[in-house]
């Protein structure tokens, strides 16, 4: 089944993963609700009914421990963090229709009746099973209370995540070697009763649906891995006072004590309840408007609604870290509820800063705060953001690349468009009516861009989404240019009046498909049209309309980021790292475990996300120099470059990113290794002709010997290949 394109009928949600309730955001953080944000603001644009939700994730252990380590108790830790984040956000333009939290009484509500729902189901049995215990302190460890050894990969690991090594999920009892997060002392495992959700008996039904799963190709391939080396069942509770009950369950003994019966209370995995808040926000949503404005059980519930008898169109925007989550256990318990299958995951990658991960407890981090304090408004980092590289790519942060991309896209080619055009027009039309309608070929182009933005938004790439209307912004300043309306004025008033009439048309596209980027600049753009209302109220039709006449005196709508900015913030920077490290308040490395969201840039540990150039955009302007380093003809006749076809790809083993693949080079078949499994859908790659070096040294990559190099060009790894008919092992001279 393929999903009609968007707008469709149906209502749409579309959700963020939720932050845990427990630190400061810092930019990095910010690339999923910042992407989140623009695409649900572009799927309205497309005239989908949408609602855009998310709320602060209050419970587990991620919460709990740093509470613990505060000294207060996890919901006033919790609480005043949510309170936070809920007005961060907005600070960023981030609107969220309802931004609840998990704690409150209506998730504690539909998590208890979704999960009895699913134990009525018979999809939940009981398990004993091995829980780490602290003897000394006399108190259970689930998840972030213990850290030990991976037993996949080896990597030091938390109790619930191998967040060093191979970022798996890990359930109770894996974790080798466990000691308690808290005192230090070495734990035992002790026999506990749980409840398990039998995932397992879902494995058809989910490669069904990985195969419908829209989104980014990242969200598809890491689980289709996992089904094919078979799913575990899930445990679902955890021995802990903070966190919602299981439903119907008899407080016996406290449950952080000692003691060994089997009836003992049992609060629910945080990973149950915080998924589901994505529709108790909507319902809350719902029952703030009334269901006539928006109805969360048509969007979320098969069956409820004759109109939207699949339910809606349900879009997850969340970091590459929680696929699993996202793909795997949610999906599953929807169905086994009678939900509505969500239609897309959009899975980003990290967010790096100076190609280093972010480090909280070495200050290395640009705070969200901190970056407002400073002065700059909030859409440039949007637009840096949602557009510095592909979503699932792996984004770097540094002051300089930021004001080269704002010095260059939104002042150079989108601002400078914008001031000439609209300055002109003032000055020489006022409000009088420019012409009668927009030319031909001006029309044409805006068509064009607003076609890009609908495919942006069915690819699920905000980047597109910035990239239409930059491209539409170079348009501008090319027909401007070309046209010579200010030569015109006197020879030709009228074609003056035409060219200034299809400015200005251009410049009200802008407004309309740069909203969802750039919402505060574009409303802003807006008055200066002396168009009425919002921008953020209208469609992509309000682009095709052609100016309304009456502008304002413009501004410059962003502002040029000097060099002495940018040298005295990394000075900033700088300083504060050093006197954390000097202060020895840091860890050992980078990799703290950045616990406060999901977007731990500590995590991004593969070669791509620290490597500058593979997280530019290929974008003219940042298109590096040619080499004068030249080499001889010899030099050249020294690399063997075949072409290959691919005949097997598969996934690494605890690799991220890289695929083992078999090609055919002609005289024989290799194994070569790649980094191209976030980037492509790997089921597609088998036949696909390549060009490979293949006297390139040989190399081990987790354990598998690579023989030669495929050859891809730019940051989406395209892979290059031949357009005739040279077959494998065809030289390339
Ligand atoms: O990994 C995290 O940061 C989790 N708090 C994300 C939860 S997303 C969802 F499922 F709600
Ligand atoms: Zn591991």
């Amino acid at each position: 089944m393929s999903h009609d394109d968007f707008p469709t009928d149906d209502p749409a949600v579309v959700t963020c993963g939720l932050p845990y309730a427990n630190g400061d955001l810092h930019i990095g953080h910010l690339r999923t609700y910042v992407g989140g944000d623009v695409y649900s603001r572009a799927l309205e644009r497309l005239g989908q009914e949408t609602a855009f939700v998310s709320g602060s994730d209050m419970h587990g252990t991620p919460v709990a421990v740093n509470a613990e380590q505060e000294g207060v108790s996890p919901e006033d830790f919790a609480l005043d963090w949510h309170e936070r984040y809920a007005a961060t956000f907005p600070k960023f333009n981030v609107e969220f229709d309802n931004y609840g939290h998990t704690h409150d009484e209506t998730n504690t509500a539909v998590t208890q009746g979704l999960v009895r729902d699913l134990d009525e189901a018979g999809h939940v049995y009981e398990k004993e099973i091995m829980v780490a215990y602290d003897p000394v302190d006399d108190q259970y460890l689930p998840d972030r209370y213990v850290e030990g050894t991976c037993p996949y990969c080896g990597a030091h690991a938390r109790g619930d995540e191998c967040d060093e090594g191979c970022q798996r999920h890990l359930e109770p009892g894996e974790v080798e070697d466990p000691e308690s997060t808290i005192t230090g002392n070495p734990a035992e495992y002790r026999e506990r009763t749980h409840k398990f959700f039998a995932v397992s008996e879902f494995s058809e039904y989910l490669s069904g649906f990985l195969d419908r799963l829209e989104g980014t190709s990242n969200a598809r391939n890491q689980p289709r891995e996992w089904i094919e080396q078979g799913l575990q069942d899930w445990c679902i509770t955890r021995d802990m006072d903070w966190g919602i009950d299981y439903p119907g369950g008899e407080a016996t003994e406290s449950p952080r004590g000692g003691g060994e019966t089997a009836d003992h209370d049992l609060v629910l995995y945080v990973w149950v309840d915080a998924p589901i808040e994505y529709i108790s926000s909507t319902k809350q949503y719902s029952d703030r408007v009334g269901a006539d404005a928006f109805d969360w059980e048509a969007a979320w519930k098969a069956g409820a609604s004759d109109d939207h008898p699949e339910g809606g169109e349900v879009v997850h925007v969340i970091g590459r870290d929680i696929i699993q989550h996202h793909t795997i256990f949610w999906p599953a318990m929807l169905e086994a509820t009678d939900h509505a299958e969500p239609r897309a995951v959009m899975a980003s990658g990290f967010v790096t800063l100076g190609g280093k991960g972010f480090s909280t407890s070495r200050d290395r981090a640009v705070w969200a705060d901190e970056y407002l304090d400073e002065g700059f408004h909030p859409d440039p980092l949007r637009y840096y953001l949602a557009t510095n590289g592909g979503f699932q790519q792996d984004v770097d942060f540094s002051w300089e690349k930021f004001r080269d991309r704002v010095n260059t896209e939104l002042v150079g080619t989108v601002g400078n468009f914008l001031y000439r055009s609209l300055l002109f027009a003032h000055r020489n039309y006022d409000d009088a009516p420019i012409a009668d309608a927009t030319s031909d070929e001006v029309d044409a182009r805006i068509e064009e861009a607003i076609d890009d933005v609908e495919a942006a938004v069915n690819d699920y790439s905000v980047r597109a989404l910035g990239d239409a209307v930059t491209d539409l912004a170079r348009f501008g300043n090319e027909y401007i240019q070309r046209s010579e309306p200010w030569n015109l004025v006197d020879e030709d008033p009228e074609e003056a009046a035409q060219v200034i009439h299809d400015c200005v048309a251009i410049a009200k596209a802008i407004a309309v498909l740069f909203e969802p980027i750039a919402p505060e600049k574009c409303e802003r753009l807006w008055a200066q049209l002396g168009e009425d209302d919002s921008v953020h109220e209208v469609t992509v039709d309000a682009a095709r309309e052609g100016p309304a006449g009456d502008l304002a005196e413009p501004t410059e709508l962003f502002e040029q980021i000097e060099d002495e900015r940018v040298e005295a913030l990394n000075e900033k920077l700088e300083s504060r790292v050093a006197e954390a490290e000097a202060s020895d308040e840091g860890d050992a490395g980078d990799a703290d475990g950045d616990e406060s969201g999901e977007e731990s840039a500590d995590d991004a540990t593969d070669d791509e996300a620290t490597d500058d150039e593979a997280t530019d955009d290929t974008d003219m302007t940042d298109i590096e120099p040619l080499s004068d380093d030249r080499i001889s003809f010899d030099d050249f006749q020294e690399l063997d470059i075949r072409i290959g076809r691919i005949e097997e790809a598969e996934g690494i083993e605890g690799a991220d990113d890289l695929l083992k693949l078999r090609v055919d080079l002609g005289a024989e078949a290799r194994t070569i290794v790649a980094g191209l499994k976030q980037l492509h859908d790997v089921d597609n790659l088998p036949d696909t002709k390549v060009v490979v070096l293949a006297n390139m040294e040989k190399a081990e990559l987790f354990g598998v010997e690579s023989n030669g190099m495929v050859l891809a060009a730019g940051d989406e790894a395209d892979l290059l290949t031949t357009h005739e008919d040279a077959g494998p092992g065809t030289k390339v001279k």
